[in-house]
């Protein structure tokens, strides 16, 4: 676990998702509500943000293919990050950052940073040295990678559906060697 002056920032277990579910739930729930590109559209249920937990993320928690690391302030869960390490045979020193997510009435606090320099750590620790993701060109999510070293390898047009309007948004790969 990892403090810092207003959050703690620890790793999820598996039987550690099931008991904040509902938390996790609602995290999702508020981030996709409030427009943000994490691979879901609207409409979007509590029953849909809970079964992203269950059934996305908590077997391949279990199964170590998976970090889940969440911050919480005051007892609260007010965001989330995943690092995927489930890479190929040819890929052992690479991983991939996965659903950063901080509650819309937690951010501009440096939660994300914060999230972001545990997994980092977590990331070195696996003997990951570069890690790569995807984020939709313009969003919050590409001033905040830049500013922590990540690099823009490129933009690919057309890449997801905006959650709220039948359009296709462009998405944004990045990339930072550890
Ligand atoms: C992107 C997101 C994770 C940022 O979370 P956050 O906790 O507000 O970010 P932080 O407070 O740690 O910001 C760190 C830095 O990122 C940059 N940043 C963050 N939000 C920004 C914004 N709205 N506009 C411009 N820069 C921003 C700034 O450099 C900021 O440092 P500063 O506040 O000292 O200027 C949050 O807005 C979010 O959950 N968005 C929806 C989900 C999403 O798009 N996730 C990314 C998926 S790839």
């Amino acid at each position: 676990m990892t403090r810092d002056p207003q959050f703690l920032i620890s790793i999820v277990s598996a039987d550690d998702i099931a008991a904040d579910l509902r938390e996790l739930g609602a995290l999702l729930y508020a981030c996709v509500h409030d427009g943000a590109s994490i691979g879901y559209v609207l409409p979007f249920s509590t029953a849909d943000s809970e079964a992203f937990w269950t059934g996305k993320v908590l077997p391949r928690v279990r199964a170590r293919a998976l970090v889940l690391m969440i911050a919480r302030k005051n007892g609260r869960i007010v965001g989330s990050v995943q690092l995927d390490h489930d890479t190929p045979p040819n890929q052992p020193h690479r991983a991939e950052v996965r659903k950063l997510l901080v509650h819309p009435d937690f951010r501009r606090q440096g939660v994300a940073k914060a999230l972001m320099e545990a997994l980092e750590n977590r990331a070195r620790e696996l003997g990951r040295s570069l890690l790569t993701l995807d984020t939709r060109t313009g969003d919050t999510a590409e001033p905040l990678y830049a500013s922590l070293g990540y690099r823009t390898a490129g933009i690919i047009p057309g890449y997801c559906r905006d959650p709220f309007k039948d359009k296709l948004d462009p998405t944004t790969i990045m990339y930072k060697a550890l």
